[in-house]
């Protein structure tokens, strides 16, 4: 007997399979579907999570923001926005931070019209000096500025260099010098827009009589701030610099009274109008050049050290170098020969004597100060001396003066020098023997074996 064959397939059966595999594929649809909603739902309220902290942060500084949006008008500058972050930090963040976080941003151009804007048609005038005359500003959001306008003596060759100085000065970033945040450069004006500082230049509080005291122990902290601001142009930025023209009228003093190096950088492109006038294509201010920037020596960044020297001593003595009212005050007895005769010299001719302590007494400076001051006298001692080689670097400067490092006794700065009967008697001269003087400067005294040179730098002019 035959079993019978197996029935064949029934339609239902197949039916049924292909509407469980029809059923499989909507429902993998809709879990993909809950899955896919779910996910962008997390992820929407993560994003919206985060978006609500970052309003939360910043609704302290909502108001600046709405200002710094009315300013934007008035700035037709591509890196108009670090001027924003700049901005948006103020008052909720220390300046100093903020200054941090746009120092990687270049300086900003402005517009002879922002210039306008910002100083309210130049209305209230800082100061003046070799390079021009400085204004005061502010901008939308009330920062205050300083907007040097300078001379418009330029030549080609200057502008090209503004233009490549601007950009490193404006790199430069350190709590001890003065910060760049702009420039101008315009056929009508060429202008640098500077950081203000509250309290002006440390010359007024040396040498003006009046409320513009400061006690000595503060001076002694503002140089060794000086010295870091110039120790870090000369070793620590990215591209040297070489000021040229330090002196106590180029440190500027912020509100806390830190100090402020400030011009740095502009020796390169700018004809100066009037301190430069003695000089015959030298740079420098008088009373504070070094010797080797007016004769052909070659120049490196030890002038600045120099420089730096001069401004020491007239930290020491809070006055200037040379006090000068001639030889009829001493006459008169209005001025002793002492306050007539040349600082740096006189401080030398009592250290050498063993005199130290009575140019410190003599300073006014007290029995807690001394040991500083007796530092700062030695140092400036070191950073005065005549042959380059011999002066510290500024970071040498900023150990002895922090007396982290121990100072030798300095030789004598001035061993090159002797009185020269003049009819001002402010004037020295400076005698060189080719014994003495280094090769460049024998060569340049071809004319004899011995050569004078009016010490320019100490003439009162
Ligand atoms: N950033 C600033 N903030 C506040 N005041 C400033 C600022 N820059 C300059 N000044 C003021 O303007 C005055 C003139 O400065 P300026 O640099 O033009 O001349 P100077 O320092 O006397 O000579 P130099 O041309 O050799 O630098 C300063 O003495 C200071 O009082
Ligand atoms: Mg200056």
């Amino acid at each position: 007997m035959s079993t019978p064959p197996p029935p064949p397939p029934s339609p239902s059966s197949s039916s049924n399979d292909s509407r469980t595999t029809s059923t499989e594929a909507v429902t993998g649809i809709i879990i993909s579907t809950v899955i896919g909603v779910v996910i962008i739902a997390v992820a929407y309220f993560i994003i919206r999570y985060c978006i609500i902290r970052l309003r939360l942060r910043s609704s302290n500084s909502s108001n600046e923001e709405e200002q710094v949006t009315a300013r934007m008008g008035t700035i037709r500058s591509p890196s108009s926005i670090a001027v924003t972050t700049m901005n948006s930090r103020i008052g909720t963040e220390p300046v100093e931070k903020f200054l941090k976080e746009i120092m990687k941003e270049k300086p900003m151009r402005f517009t002879p019209q922002d210039l306008v804007d910002f100083t309210q048609n130049y209305g209230k005038v800082l100061g003046s000096g070799g390079f021009g005359i400085v204004y005061k500003g502010q901008f939308l959001n009330g920062l205050p500025m300083a907007v040097k306008v300078l001379n418009s003596n330029m030549n080609k060759r200057a502008e090209e260099q503004f233009m490549a100085e601007v950009g490193t000065i404006g790199r430069t970033y350190h709590i001890n010098l003065v910060k760049l945040y702009g420039f101008c450069f315009d056929k009508t004006v060429n202008a640098l827009v500077y950081e203000y500082m509250e309290n002006g230049s440390l010359d007024k509080y040396l040498f003006e009589d009046g409320n513009h005291k400061i006690e000595w122990g503060k001076l002694h902290e503002i140089a060794i701030g000086t010295a870091k601001g110039i120790r870090y142009l000369h070793e620590e930025c990215q591209q040297k610099i070489v000021h040229y023209d330090i002196k106590p009228a180029n440190v500027l003093l912020a509100a806390n009274f830190t100090p402020k190096v400030a011009d740095f950088g502009l020796a390169k492109f700018c004809d100066r109008e009037r301190s430069f006038e003695t000089f015959t294509g030298g740079r420098g201010t008088p009373g504070y050049a070094a010797p080797e920037l007016w004769l052909p020596i070659s120049v490196t960044h030890k002038c600045d050290v120099y420089s730096f020297g001069m401004l020491l001593f007239e930290i020491l003595g809070r006055r200037r170098n040379l006090e000068l009212m001639g030889a009829a005050a001493v006459a008169t007895g209005e001025q002793s020969q002492e306050e007539v005769e040349w600082f740096p010299k006189l401080v030398w001719e009592r250290f050498e004597k063993g005199e130290m302590r009575s140019i410190v007494a003599a300073c006014g400076i007290g029995e807690k100060e001394k040991e500083k001051a007796e530092r700062v006298c030695q140092v400036a001692l070191w950073c005065v001396q005549y042959q380059p080689e011999a002066r510290p670097t500024m970071g040498r400067v900023v150990r002895m003066l922090e007396g982290e490092e121990e100072i030798e006794r300095p030789p004598n700065p001035f061993q090159y020098m002797t009185p020269f009967p003049q009819s001002s008697s402010s004037s020295w001269t400076m005698t060189m023997s080719t014994a003495t003087a280094d090769s460049s400067s024998r060569e340049r005294g071809k004319a004899g074996d011995e050569s004078e040179i009016t010490l320019l730098g100490i003439e009162r002019i």
